[in-house]
């Protein structure tokens, strides 16, 4: 009987762990789940004997890869797959797979109202400002970004977005205004709002020549990740520009540091909550289930992304 192992530090929502656990039984997989751990040795112990791994943010580096001798698949239910080592995938004859497109709506939506949040002053009861004719930019195209942009545009914001691999009419057939450049993206808005992956070549992308370009009364807002940033450079943007806020889903490494010198100019969470809803935890979950499924019955790789 095949073994699947669901590790997530942060657990699924009750509703998707039933239809998770469903999609198992009916394929006469085993299931086990190891939710909330603490230690990295209670994940490498677990995984020893599993044929499949379903994970969220939980870090699946070389060493957890190499524990799990029977391994031959492993599914981030999410979208982004920067805690999986894909070269260690690849290595032992695993393959690696994210649940793309799934969990994107409860992302766009925590965006948006952290943006609601920002402007209003934090809800500290001072008089803050509305999202409406405000100028957003969308820094990547994605399933993420699409979304927030639509949301957005219900506010009454004029949205821009820029993406590399993009081409104008892609994003422009939303009526999104299409961007060439990430400088330029930065210098036209008030709001930006960052859908990039963290990998080698965005990791630290975002520093003090893009975030001072930004108009005055500037909100970087990032529901993407904290590897993205060039942290010592965002400091120096807090302390030379008053009128600049950070909202972010999870505390930058730097968290003390804000909480010492800037409090009322930031907000983040603390824990990881854009894909912690219901629904999200649904969609990805069942979809990670089926793509396992689908993988060891079929063999079909198309969410393969190493
Ligand atoms: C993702 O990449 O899908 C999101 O960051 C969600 O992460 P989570 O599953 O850890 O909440």
């Amino acid at each position: 009987m095949k073994k699947i192992l669901i590790a997530t530090e942060k657990p699924f929502a009750k509703e998707a762990i039933d239809l998770i656990k469903a999609v198992f039984t009916n394929a006469g997989y085993a299931v086990t789940f190891l939710e909330k751990y603490i230690q990295k040795s209670q994940l490498l112990e677990a995984v020893v004997d599993c044929d499949a791994i379903i994970i969220r943010s939980d870090i699946a580096d070389k060493e957890v890869i190499a524990a799990a001798k029977n391994l031959k698949i492993i599914v981030r239910a999410g979208a982004g797959f920067n805690n999986i080592d894909l070269d260690s995938c690849t290595a032992n004859n695993v393959v690696a797979m994210n649940t793309p497109g799934q969990n994107s709506n409860a992302v766009a939506e925590l965006a948006l109202g952290m943006m609601v949040y920002s402007a209003r002053g934090l809800f500290d009861g001072s008089t803050g400002s509305e999202l409406k004719n405000k100028t957003l930019g969308i820094h990547a195209y994605g399933n993420v970004g699409r979304l927030v942009a639509s949301i957005a545009k219900g506010f009454g914001m004029k949205v821009y977005a820029y993406d590399p691999f993009l081409s104008h009419e892609d994003i422009e057939k939303d009526g999104v205004i299409a961007i060439d450049s990430a400088e330029e993206l930065y210098k036209n808005c008030q709001y930006v709002s960052l859908h990039i992956p963290a990998n080698a070549s965005t990791n630290k992308s975002i520093g003090f020549n893009l975030l001072n370009s930004m108009p005055k009364n500037a909100t970087l807002v990032n529901t993407a990740r904290m590897e993205v940033i060039n942290e010592n450079e965002l400091l120096k943007i807090m302390e030379q520009r008053t009128d600049f806020k950070y909202v972010s889903d999870v505390a930058p490494i730097c968290a003390k540091i804000f909480a010492e010198k800037y409090q009322g100019r930031f907000y983040f969470t603390p824990k990881k909550m854009g894909a912690q809803t219901a629904e999200a935890n649904i969609n990805a979950g069942v979809a990670a289930a089926e793509q396992i499924v689908d993988f060891l019955e079929n063999g079909n790789i198309k969410y393969k992304v190493n």
